[in-house]
């Protein structure tokens, strides 16, 4: 019987080295700890001992079990605990950050121009990108040989039939003018496009908005107030700005406001060219001319009408010193818009 004792307690030993996972052990409580297990046999066999050796026995027995138990229980510990240390999911992994997008610097100049100039009772209106030469120059008071067309450096179609990429947003004014009746008052941004050798400062395709207001006795007063007005909105009251005398064959008188650099505050420096300033806009009195295209009576009517470049307020709204940037798509730039 001590022999057989002494046999279980070394298979249990041998045993144990294996034992690496959850399910074995629990064999090994199957083969060993339960009431038909190994160990309860040898004590049922103590009944057929002689009474001398049953104490000696059952005492060998009760070490034996212990032995089994202690190393069951020691077992059990380290394999779940090895079991919460190494789930499938490893939670000290950082979490996933979900990227959000914003918009694009332009789009956001655009939005929030023509939010400051709804605010101030403008309406939207849009026009086709693909103009007919009427709309673009003639109706604009270019006469067929003006040195202003020449000026514009503008994509013709090959279709042959006068048709261009319009080269600003003032065809819309056209438009505008023939589908509504004074008062008007109303922007049209849009994409315009120009032969132009592309650098820091100009793109062959870019956007404009235009604006133009038609009522009775329209003053230039009121073109200044209007610009100044939004101007001081979307800059703040701090920002200078000063009115230029210009040309355009659409407007008489014409201006162009210009804005203090932003780069170096009016100094001086590559951006504003060394002048301080920074054109924004042209702008002026709606040529009578002008008004008679869009079937407007210049006698009774006048008005006012100023073509932004966006990006050139994009520009300075986000102090970006090269306009290319703003279409190379290089997220490490247009994720700080
Ligand atoms: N169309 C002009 C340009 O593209 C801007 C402008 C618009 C000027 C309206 C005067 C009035 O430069």
């Amino acid at each position: 019987m001590l022999e057989n004792i002494n046999n279980l307690k070394n298979e249990v030993a041998e045993k144990i080295k294996n034992l690496n996972n959850i399910d074995a052990l629990e064999n090994f409580r199957l083969e060993y700890l339960v009431k038909k297990g190994k160990i309860q046999q040898l004590f049922d066999r103590m009944k057929d001992l002689p009474k001398e050796e049953k104490p000696i026995i059952g005492k060998e027995l009760n070490i034996l079990r212990k032995f089994v138990e202690n190393n069951f229980n020691e077992l059990k510990s380290k394999l779940t605990a090895k079991l919460d240390s190494s789930p499938s999911i490893d939670l000290t992994l950082p979490g996933r950050k979900s990227f959000e997008g914003s918009k694009h610097p332009v789009a956001e100049t655009v939005q929030e121009m023509v939010d400051i100039f709804e605010s101030m009772g403008f309406t939207v209106a849009e026009g086709p990108e693909i103009e007919d030469g009427y709309h673009n120059f003639d109706a604009l008071n270019f006469p067929p040989d003006h040195p202003a067309r020449d000026m514009q450096d503008t994509f013709f179609m090959k279709t042959g039939d006068n048709l261009v990429l319009r080269t600003h947003t003032s065809p819309v004014q056209i438009r505008v003018m023939q589908s509504q009746k004074p008062p008007i008052r109303t922007i049209m941004p849009g994409r315009v496009y120009r032969n132009e050798a592309i650098n820091a400062r100009s793109l062959a395709e870019f956007h404009q908005i235009e604006g133009l207001y038609i009522n009775k006795k329209v003053t230039f007063a009121e073109l200044k107030g209007t610009l100044m007005t939004f101007a001081k909105k979307m800059y703040g009251e701090k920002s200078q700005f000063r009115f230029r005398p210009s040309f355009f064959p659409f407007t008489e008188p014409s201006a162009e406001l210009d804005m203090s650099c932003f780069l170096c505050g009016g100094k001086g420096c590559k951006i504003c060219k060394n002048t301080g300033w920074l054109e924004i806009l042209g702008c002026g009195m709606v040529h009578p001319n002008v008004l008679k295209s869009g079937g407007i009576d210049p006698e009774e009517y006048s008005g006012f009408a100023f073509g932004f470049g966006i990006e050139r307020v994009a520009l300075l709204r986000t102090g970006i010193d090269d306009i290319r940037l703003l279409y190379e798509n290089d997220i490490r730039v247009l994720e700080q818009f």
